[in-house]
């Protein structure tokens, strides 16, 4: 079966989609994006992660590309003309096509969208939730807007490569005095020894992730007391558990930073307790394909 992705109004097969050179996402990073998970044929948090995205785009002063009904018309006839089950779906909208000038463009050049969704096989993640990974720390060196979720992804992408080339899944950016933010496509969690699950605040120095949001309530439902404060990478080291969410993975033990074991170096009880309890959770804000 041959993948299908939507291009600015069309549904064209994957291999032969193309946006244009002047596309300013391609040119300056104008352009915001989000990925949503698919479960058995849900979109996970959708609602979710159309309320982030609104915000990115007003952040931005960017137009919605079509209306929000269209929009999730679209979303789900992308999932479901790729047949997805499982996997993912990804949503980015530019400012549009324009000669190249870093000022915006008239407003009657119209924001573009591209949507692109793949199956993912759930016994990988649930393989990965078994044996956790490996991160590694790198210094914070993003803009302080991380909050919205733009294209602009460079300094993740090398962070996220030399995690890579030391054999861990995932970097973790740590501020100027040693506290944790966020990993490169990820945010950051631990347990204390006590078992209060901590992360960081979602202000302006990390990504209100949709996934942390709703783990958040999973945690609530489970009576397990939540702290969102800054955490340094030395409390991380000796924490009884960590943990990573996204979209993409859920939550994923993290059993070792910079090549340390956290706790016994095995993937812990509550982060496994909580990835069951979110599954309940996220129920609230999917909607079917
Ligand atoms: N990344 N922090 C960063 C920097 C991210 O890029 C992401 C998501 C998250 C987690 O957000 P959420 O729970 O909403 O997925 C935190 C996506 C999955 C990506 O870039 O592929």
């Amino acid at each position: 079966m041959s993948r299908i992705a939507y291009v600015n109004g069309c549904y064209v097969p994957h291999n032969q989609a193309a946006v244009h050179i002047e596309d300013r996402g391609y040119q300056f990073a104008d352009g915001v994006y989000e990925v949503c998970e698919i479960a058995d044929g849900y979109i996970i948090d959708m609602t979710r992660h159309l309320g982030r995205l609104n915000r990115s785009l007003s952040e931005l002063q960017m137009a919605w590309p079509v209306d929000k009904k269209a929009f999730v018309r679209i979303v789900k006839e992308v999932v479901i003309r790729n047949r997805v089950r499982n996997g993912l779906v990804y949503i980015q909208v530019s400012r549009g096509v324009a000669k190249r000038d870093h000022v915006f463009p008239s407003a009657s050049v119209k924001s573009a969208l591209v949507i692109t969704a793949r199956r993912s096989d759930p016994a990988q993640a649930d393989a990965k939730a078994q044996t956790g990974v490996g991160v590694i720390t790198v210094p914070e060196n993003r803009w302080d807007r991380v909050d919205i979720k733009t294209v602009g992804l460079l300094p993740n992408v090398l962070a996220k490569q030399k995690a890579k080339e030391q054999g861990a899944a995932e970097a973790w950016f740590v501020d100027e005095d040693g506290m944790v933010k966020e990993g490169g496509s990820t945010n950051a969690w631990i347990v204390t020894q006590d078992g209060t699950l901590v992360t960081r605040p979602a202000d302006h120095g990390i990504l209100r992730g949709i996934t942390r949001t709703t783990a958040i309530d999973a945690a609530e439902k489970l009576g397990l007391k939540v702290e969102e404060r800054h955490f340094s990478v030395d409390e991380a080291k000796n924490a009884r558990e960590a943990f990573i969410t996204a979209a993409t993975t859920i939550l994923i033990p993290v059993v070792s930073i910079d090549g340390d074991s956290v706790a016994n170096g095995h993937a812990g009880s509550i982060t496994e307790q909580l990835r069951f309890q979110f599954r309940i959770e996220a129920e609230k804000t999917s909607v079917y394909r």
